[in-house]
């Protein structure tokens, strides 16, 4: 479960023509809520704060005010047990290049606390789901931005995560991949997990959210099944939804 109680947090920055310190309010009053057994989608266009709303549920970030409850836990309070019951992904994340998969399943098993044979047969199953089979003991520097993405995933899941969190998880995939990808976050809603994903992709979200947030300048519009945003909207897709926002429409 997660449970977002409005929640802000801000940026300072530096102004790029003058200088000056700016401040940059990238969360305004989010509250959210995420059952067990369900995918939750946030949309939004770009800089309008669904990264940072993940990276705080993650408690990697702490909110400024407001507070974020995962699996009954404060991000604040219990940070280490937060990140002890999920998986955060984002595309950033870098892989070791001078490491094999089955290297660097073992070390992260290890940092989990989970014992390295059980990491190592949990990552390669996941491998070999993304095709990825042959690949376990080659280096990684050879590795496409897509294979590192593969591995990446896997190496997030090797905990057996009770909350999932993939901040844009399709971006850079093949769309053989992203759809094996898309397949086992149903797999990980159907076994009962909290999953959460960010994405600008809409036919992904019509199919595999069952809830979804819309967040526009760090504020959320429209919390609710997909079917039911369009009713709300009056309108056939998503993409409508978006725009119509964007234009200062509200449901
Ligand atoms: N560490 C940081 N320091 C300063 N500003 C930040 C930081 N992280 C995010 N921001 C700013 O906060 C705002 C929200 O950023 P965020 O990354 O959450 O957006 P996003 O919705 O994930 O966008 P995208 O779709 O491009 O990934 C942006 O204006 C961004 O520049
Ligand atoms: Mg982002």
């Amino acid at each position: 479960m997660i449970e977002l109680r409005n929640v802000h947090k801000a940026f300072t920055v530096k102004d790029k023509k003058n200088r000056k310190p700016k401040r940059i309010e990238a969360v305004r009053g989010i509250s959210f809520s995420v059952k067990p057994g369900e995918i939750y989608g946030l949309l939004g266009p770009n800089g309008a704060g669904k990264s940072t709303t993940l990276r705080m549920i993650a408690s990697l970030m702490l909110p400024d005010q407001g507070s974020i409850q995962v699996c009954g836990m404060d991000t604040k309070a219990e940070p280490e047990g937060v990140r002890g019951k999920l998986a955060f992904l984002s595309t950033d994340m870098s892989v070791y290049d001078r490491f094999t998969p089955r290297e660097i399943l073992r070390l992260f098993g290890e940092f989990q606390g989970v014992e390295p044979l059980t990491a190592e047969r949990r990552g390669l199953h996941l491998m070999d789901r993304f095709g990825m089979g042959d690949f376990a003991d080659v280096k990684v520097d050879g590795f496409s931005s897509g294979q590192k993405q593969k591995l990446s995933i896997a190496r997030a899941l090797l905990h057996d995560p009770k909350v999932v969190i993939f901040d844009e998880p399709t971006t850079g995939l093949d769309v053989l991949t992203a759809k094996t990808v898309l397949d086992l976050l149903r797999i990980m809603r159907d076994e009962g997990r909290t999953v959460i994903v960010s994405t600008h992709v809409m036919p992904m979200v019509e199919k595999i959210c069952d809830r979804v947030g819309i967040i526009f300048d760090g504020q959320l519009h429209g919390d609710a099944p997909p079917r039911e945003l369009l009713q709300r909207f009056n309108v056939g897709t998503l993409d409508e939804v978006f725009f119509q926002l964007a234009n200062g429409k509200e449901a």
